[in-house]
């Protein structure tokens, strides 16, 4: 969908010609806006070579057969143009919504006018908007999850510090008190251990640092997970692992990596009160998407699966199930699979999970970087 070829600068006699004539139409051609001449019937009497790539159909199929072919009749811009035929003069719409089986567009800006022709047409010019408006919109949520941050981390820090004394004070008062109100001591120090687990919850969300990553060798760090589970809230509960041994280690932090699972293993373990959880690691083949000509490869990955056969997920929860503070828990703070997400996120994997009642799975999927698939053989 390209222009008319540019012709060679003319003789000095065609000059003139030249001018009237041709420089119209490669100034026409040349316009980022897509411009449209349509007739009193509809019909499509000229395209710019920016109205081919918008409408995505070229002119040869397009001239002289009706504009309601591309665009649906109900578009906005038929009333546009009516308008501007009735009244003789420009009229515009900034925020324009086409939406036809062929053509969606979001946001396309359109101004339409009156040409001073037998034919009683009009010019229509059009810009597609919906690329500068995801930008700005990205932006805006980017810079918003930004400033919540950074107020989330100021207010953590500021909380903690009055908190210690008044932890301190009520400590101090526990070990001098009667009985009776050494135990409303022990509540006030109670609860203010609750507030900085919460505070510490909500400071490690204001962190964007990039954690530091070396070899890990998953199983180990499985290993210790379900080592800590058994001894400790897993105690009731049947727990299985099936590993996959040829799996090669991964690039992350063990520190985190257990974090992510341990907060899934205890929800299994909570879930499913006393019955049984599995954990799994297995490898997912990198495969290809994509045209024939732009294929891309996907980096291949290490799935590590926790399922439980307990009620699974609320279905109230299911939409926002990774959002802070979604619990259905009575002491539950639903910073668990937040904080999971954003571990996984670092490690530019991703998390999945399925749930009906009897079988719920959260599936996490953590790269191999190709060097290490390489040394890992497959
Ligand atoms: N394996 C699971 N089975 C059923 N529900 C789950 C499971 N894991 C998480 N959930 C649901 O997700 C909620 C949020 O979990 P989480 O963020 O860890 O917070 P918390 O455990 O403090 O409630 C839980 O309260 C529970 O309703
Ligand atoms: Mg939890």
């Amino acid at each position: 969908m390209t222009g008319a070829a540019i012709p060679l600068r003319p003789a000095a006699a065609d000059h003139e010609l030249w001018e009237t004539l041709v420089l119209p139409n490669m100034l026409i051609e040349a316009l980022p806006a897509a411009i449209i001449v349509v007739d009193r019937d509809g019909l499509c009497r000229l395209l710019n070579a920016a109205a081919e790539d918008l409408l995505q159909i070229g002119r040869k199929t397009l001239l002289g057969r009706r504009l309601s072919e591309v665009i649906p009749e109900d578009c906005p811009l038929f009333s546009l143009i009516e308008q501007s035929r009735l009244s003789r003069s420009p009229v515009s719409d900034a925020e324009m919504l086409i939406d036809g089986p062929r053509l969606h567009l979001e946001y396309v800006s359109v101004e339409v006018a009156p040409l001073d022709d037998p034919n009683g047409s009009v010019a229509i010019s059009m810009r597609d908007r919906g690329l500068e408006h995801r930008m700005a919109r990205q932006g805006a949520a980017a810079e918003a999850a930004q400033s919540v941050r950074s107020m989330a981390g100021m207010l953590a820090h500021e909380i903690k510090n009055p908190l210690a004394g008044i932890r301190g004070a009520a400590q101090l008062l526990e070990s001098k008190l009667s009985p009776a109100d050494a135990a409303l001591a022990a509540l006030i120090r109670e609860e203010s251990d609750r507030i900085v687990g919460l505070v510490n919850g909500v400071e490690i969300f204001a962190d964007d640092r990039a954690p530091v990553l070396s070899i890990v060798n998953v199983h180990e760090a499985l290993d210790h997970v379900c080592k800590l589970a058994r001894v400790s809230f897993a105690r009731n509960a049947t727990l299985k692992e099936y590993y996959d041994p040829s799996l090669p280690p991964l690039r992350g932090n063990r520190d985190l990596l257990i974090q992510i699972f341990l907060n899934l293993v205890k929800n299994a373990a909570e879930a499913c009160d006393g019955g049984e959880i599995v954990v799994t690691t297995s490898y997912q083949a990198g495969f290809r998407i994509g045209e024939r000509n732009k294929a891309h490869r996907q980096p291949r990955r290490i799935a590590v699966t926790i399922s439980d056969n307990g009620p699974g997920v609320p279905e109230a929860l299911l939409g926002n199930l990774f959002d802070p503070f979604v619990t259905s828990k009575p002491g539950g703070r639903g910073l668990g699979l937040p904080l999971v997400a954003k571990l996984v996120r670092a490690h530019e994997g991703v998390i999945e999970f399925q749930s009906k009642p009897g079988a719920t799975r959260f599936t996490v999927l953590l790269p191999i970087s190709d060097t290490q698939t390489d040394e890992g053989g497959s």
